[in-house]
Order: structure tokens, then C-alpha cells, then sequence
């Protein structure tokens, strides 16, 4: 198989590509990613030498036109992902999320070439906390400009599954965590902050809830869907595991070491979704995925050995993306 992984120097993207080169030595694995902020080539270094790397953009259609003729399969991660950035600048968003997709939809149209989109649950807003979780029925309700463009980018593919016969799956998965994620997102950005010795940051109260899943639970899920998955389905992808994110703070207070409320309360997000909370029984029942890591605690204790293992990988982007939290106007309450 010729597999062209969008977006593979990125978090989710990079532990994919990892998972795959080395659970299926029989797939020819292609990245193509704009390396902007969050892509890093060094994310890839350990399996450098068994794919080949395209530096550009999804959105530039002859370059994507290329590389998809040359493929059987596209796997679809590379995407504007920050919420807060969404919030600042969000042409950006626009433009990869929106017009990246649609480019690369052409592309598989044109080539008739299997396609799987990757999103994400804040297509469907936000849950009170009494309710029950997404499921693919759902109705979409996304509340930043990030959530909307990835709402958007789903609604393309349907369109393009119903319209031109495109043979495409759409997985909506909750919150990853794991290696290689970079440092503006919640857990790694509390992480590193305590290996500096500095207090991780709670926006607002810190009541607001994450279904938490491995990233590497959620790169099997992919796999799963594009062995056994429904042409034109959409799964949810998620592993039961809610947390309210003070209690995230607490957990990885206790892994340092330190006192649990040895925390700041800082600016609260604008609009911040209260709730995330997937249903995954399709993807279970369907197709029997089950996740590894059942133990959210034991996965986070991971993820902390890898970045005080990894301080080179995140070391770089650290006081840059602190900085443009303050210029962005982040006060501790
Ligand atoms: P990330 O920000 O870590 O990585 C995104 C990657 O895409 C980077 O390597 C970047 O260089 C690349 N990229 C950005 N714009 C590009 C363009 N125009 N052309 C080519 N490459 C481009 O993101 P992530 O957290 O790994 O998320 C990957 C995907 O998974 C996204 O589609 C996101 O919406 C989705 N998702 C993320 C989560 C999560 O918790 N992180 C959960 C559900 C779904
Ligand atoms: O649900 C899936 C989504 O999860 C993905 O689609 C997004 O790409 C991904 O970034 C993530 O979005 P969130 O906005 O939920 O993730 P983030 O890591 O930015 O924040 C998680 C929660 O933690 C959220 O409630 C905001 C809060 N937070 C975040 C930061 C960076 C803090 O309390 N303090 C912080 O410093």
C-alpha cells in the first residue's frame, strides 16, 4: 500500500507515521507537511530513513495532485490546531482547514484514491455536564473558529462521499495525549512547566471537562477504520476519559511532587467549551477497537517521562509559544 499521511511532522500525525512504520513494514509511507510552528522534521528523525518527506502545503494543488496520483490511500491530519490561536488569528484556520481539504478532495476525486479525514469532537460544541456523550448522530455545533473550519472540512467530505462517490471515513476523536505534542496544548505546556519549576496554569476554575484518550489508541482506531471501516461513515473515537482539567493538574502535581493546589487560576479561554464526552460503542461494536491504555493516570506518568526524557525536542518551542500567551494577554487571576 502507498499511504500519504497529510500533516505527519505534527503530534498526532508523527506518532501515526511511528505506529505504522513499524506495525506495517508493507506500507510505503509518504508525509507531505508544511512544517509550520507545530510540525517538527525531529518528530520523524527515529524513522527518517524508512519514508519519504514532502515539504509542503496541502492546500497547493498541483504539488497535492502529484503526490495523491501517486497514492492508494490518504490519511488526512495536517490542520491549524490550537483553539486559542484559532482565536487570535483565525485565517489561518480558514485557509488549511478548509481550503487544504477541499484541494485534497479534488485530488482523491480525480484519482478515485481512498481518503480518510481526521476531526475532531468540537464539531458537535459542547455537553453540559448531565448529558449524554456525541455520538455520529449528534448535530454539528462548533463554537471557536477552529471548531468551525474543522466542522466545515467534515462537511466537505460528506458532500464529496454523497455527490462524486468519493470513498472516504471521517473519524471525530476527543483529546489526545502522548509523545511529541507541543508545548501550547494543556498537558505538555503543565508538564514542562513543572520541570522549569514554574506553576501550571488553569484556565478559569478548571472545570471544564476532557474525554482524554493516548494518542496511540487513537492511531489504532485509524487503522481499524481504514482495514474494516463503511465507506461514507463517521466514527467517534474516544476511551472513556473524562477528567475535569483541575484534576488533570492535581494528578500531574502528584507526579512531581508538589502540593495540589500548587497551581495559578489564569484568564479564562473566550467561549470555552464546558464539556467533551464521546460515545465510541461504533467503533467498539463495529469494528472491535478497544483502547491499551485503560489507566489514564499510568499514561500521563508516561508522557512525563517522555518530556523529562525529550527536553531537546520541546526545549526550542518553550519560551516562545509562554511569550505569545502573555502577548495574547493571559493574566494569573
Ligand atoms: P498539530 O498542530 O500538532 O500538527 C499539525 C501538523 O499539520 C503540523 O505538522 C503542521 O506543520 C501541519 N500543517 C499545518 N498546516 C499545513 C498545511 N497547510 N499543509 C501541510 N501541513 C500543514 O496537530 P495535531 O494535534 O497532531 O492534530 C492533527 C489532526 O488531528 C488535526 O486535524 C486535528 O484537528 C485533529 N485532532 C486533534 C486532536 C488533539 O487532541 N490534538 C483531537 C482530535 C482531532
Ligand atoms: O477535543 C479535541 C480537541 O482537543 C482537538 O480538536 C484540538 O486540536 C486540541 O487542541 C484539543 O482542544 P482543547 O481546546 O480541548 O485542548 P487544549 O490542550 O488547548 O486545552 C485543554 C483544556 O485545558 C481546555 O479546557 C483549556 C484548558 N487549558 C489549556 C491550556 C493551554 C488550561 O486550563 N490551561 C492551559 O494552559
Amino acid at each position: 500500500m502507498r499511504l500519504l499521511v497529510t500533516g505527519g511532522a505534527g503530534f498526532i500525525g508523527a506518532n501515526f507515521v511511528h505506529q505504522t512504520v513499524t506495525d506495517r513494514p508493507d506500507v510505503r509511507v509518504t508525509v507531505l507537511d508544511k512544517l509550520t510552528y507545530a510540525g517538527n522534521r525531529a518528530s520523524l528523525a527515529p524513522v527518517a530513513d524508512r519514508i519519504e518527506f514532502v515539504h509542503g502545503d496541502v492546500a497547493d494543488p498541483d504539488l497535492v495532485n502529484r503526490l495523491v496520483s501517486d497514492a492508494d490511500v490518504v490519511v488526512h491530519f495536517a490542520a491549524e490546531s490550537h483553539n486559542d490561536n484559532s482565536l487570535a488569528h483565525p485565517m489561518p484556520f480558514v485557509q488549511t482547514n478548509i481550503v487544504g481539504t477541499f484541494t485534497l478532495l479534488e485530488a482523491v476525486r480525480a484519482h478515485d484514491v481512498r481518503y480518510h479525514h481526521i476531526s475532531t469532537d468540537e464539531v458537535y460544541g459542547d455537553l453540559e455536564f448531565d448529558e449524554p456523550a456525541f455520538t455520529a448522530d449528534t448535530p454539528y455545533n462548533p463554537s471557536s473558529p477552529y471548531s468551525a473550519t474543522k466542522a466545515s472540512s467534515d462537511l466537505l467530505v460528506r458532500a464529496w462521499v454523497r455527490s462524486f462517490g468519493v470513498r472516504a471515513t471521517i473519524s471525530n476523536c476527543s483529546n489526545n495525549y502522548g509523545p511529541y505534542q507541543h508545548v501550547e496544548k494543556f498537558i505538555p505546556r503543565q508538564i514542562t512547566n513543572l520541570i522549569d519549576g514554574v506553576r501550571p496554569r488553569l484556565y478559569g476554575a478548571g472545570h471544564q471537562i476532557r474525554d482524554w484518550i493516548h494518542v496511540d489508541d487513537h492511531n489504532r482506531a485509524v487503522w481499524a477504520i481504514l482495514d474494516r471501516g463503511r465507506i461514507g461513515q463517521t466514527y467517534l473515537i474516544g476511551a472513556d476519559g473524562e477528567r475535569d482539567n483541575k484534576a488533570v493538574v492535581e494528578l500531574l502535581l502528584r507526579e512531581f511532587g508538589r502540593a495540589a493546589d500548587d497551581f495559578d487560576h489564569v484568564t479564562d479561554r473566550p467561549g470555552h467549551d464546558l464539556r467533551y464526552a464521546i460515545d465510541a460503542s461504533l467503533l467498539r461494536d463495529e469494528l472491535g477497537w478497544r483502547p491499551h491504555y485503560s489507566d489514564f493516570a499510568d499514561g500521563l506518568a508516561a508522557t512525563v517521562r517522555w518530556y523529562r526524557d525529550n527536553e531537546q525536542w520541546w526545549r526550542p518551542q518553550k519560551s516562545i509559544t509562554e511569550a505569545a500567551y502573555a502577548t495574547a494577554g493571559e493574566q494569573v487571576l
